[in-house]
């Protein structure tokens, strides 16, 4: 019997990053010093009170199905924290607890797009966007950032509308520029949506990461017109370092939501029940962890940026949240290393530090460098990439 793969799912690419990755678990297995500037998660762990909450739910039996949406209490206390947090309101028909915002984003594509619908994505952009798009059959349509120092304008959206636009993805802060969109920007984006008639998801996966003077800014806050138009994606992964827990949320207005249940219904069902309790205590429980991880992330962001803008040859922004820099290393390439996936292989040969190429989030010249890692390695990890830098350069 031959096995034969699906269109679909033939046509989906397995992330470009794995290939890193291995090489990295090849040479920590020979015992090597490896940096790892490659994580995606947090480097903390849950906080104590969440997982008491979860054993607790445990020896009280609490592990049969629930609603697919998720038990009240917990829409209740996700419409809490939003509230407490943001400003932004919420009924329980307008929220569902998801499996990690990753589900969320699926579901919430998979429920207004049509096979041949042109999807806005900003670019650089997290890689799972375009992928979930082409297994719905629609056509991502790129706008192009990097010009703007990746910070998306309502023009750049307007410029790129077609007939056929049914959706814009938006991800701020955002993975992997760490850039946040300003608030006023941010309406004048769904502004446009509004007037040309398509939806928006707006991924908050990373809500709470925005360093002081920036502020996070929610879709939940817009005037409700404007609000309808958009479905929140948000998720505890990130956090509130839950990320193997598979927790996150979508809130937005009542018929979008009952279409991605129907999804939900049929897939997964609902969230696992012990994890909804515990992320009860995620949302509403104290919010102390919470400040002291975000506090340490703002303390290596500020030593990393201008440590990396000090190396020849590198440049970067200041990200005002999430854990990445996004640093362009155009400067370091030719010859022999032709593009960013050689950069990131050469240094991982070279210095033993894992970095993801930029290739993978449509942003080729750029290496994305996850802070999510002790002060020390990040000290360390930067001492051998300008090493490595300077050895380039003097080539
Ligand atoms: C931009 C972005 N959105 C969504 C997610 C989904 O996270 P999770 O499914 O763990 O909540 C991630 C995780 O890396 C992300 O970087």
């Amino acid at each position: 019997m031959t096995y034969k793969e699906s269109e679909y799912v033939a046509e989906m690419e397995v992330s470009s990053t794995l290939a890193v990755l291995m090489e990295a678990e090849r040479l920590r297995a020979e015992g090597k010093d490896v940096i790892d500037f490659g994580a995606g998660e947090p480097d903390f762990t849950t906080p104590e009170n969440i997982k008491d909450a979860a054993k607790r739910a445990l020896d009280e039996n609490f592990t049969r199905y629930t609603p697919a949406a998720g038990i009240p209490a917990l829409k209740l206390a996700i419409i809490e924290m939003m509230k407490r947090d943001f400003s932004a309101e919420y009924e329980p028909s307008e929220v569902t607890a998801t499996v990690g915002g990753k589900q969320a984003i699926f579901n919430a594509m998979a429920s207004v797009v049509n096979a041949g619908d042109d999807v806005l994505i900003p670019s650089p952009y997290w890689v799972t966007f375009p992928e979930i798009v082409r297994f719905l059959r629609a056509r991502p349509v790129f706008i192009e950032t990097e010009s703007k120092g990746f910070l998306l304008t309502a023009d750049m959206v307007r410029e790129r509308v077609t007939p056929r636009t049914r959706l814009l993805i938006i991800n701020s802060p955002n993975n992997p520029s760490g850039r946040i969109i300003p608030p006023d920007e941010f309406r004048k984006i769904v502004e446009v949506a509004e007037e040309k008639d398509f939806q928006v998801i707006s991924d908050e996966c990373y809500l709470y990461f925005a360093y002081p003077p920036a502020k996070p800014f929610t879709a939940g806050q817009l005037p409700a017109e404007l609000r309808n138009r958009v479905m929140v994606c948000g998720s505890f992964s990130k956090s509130h370092a839950m990320t193997g827990w598979r927790i996150g949320f979508a809130l937005g207005r009542k018929e979008w939501i009952q279409s991605m249940l129907k999804i939900l219904s049929h897939s997964t069902s609902n969230v696992n029940s012990i994890t909804q309790k515990a992320a009860i205590e995620a949302a509403i429980g104290p919010q102390e962890p919470r400040a002291a991880m975000l506090a340490e992330y703002k303390k290596r962001r500020d030593w990393l940026v201008p440590a990396l803008n000090q190396i020849e040859g590198i440049r970067c922004h200041t990200p005002e949240g999430a854990f990445y820099v996004l640093a362009d290393v155009k400067g370091l390439l030719g010859g022999g290393l032709s593009d960013s996936s050689d950069f990131a292989r050469y240094l991982l040969e070279r210095a033993y530090v894992v970095v993801t190429p930029g290739a993978a989030f449509g942003a080729e010249g750029h290496i994305r460098i996850s802070y999510a890692n002790s002060l020390e390695a990040i000290r360390r990890g930067v001492e051998r990439i300008a090493d490595l830098s300077r050895s380039l350069r003097e080539r």
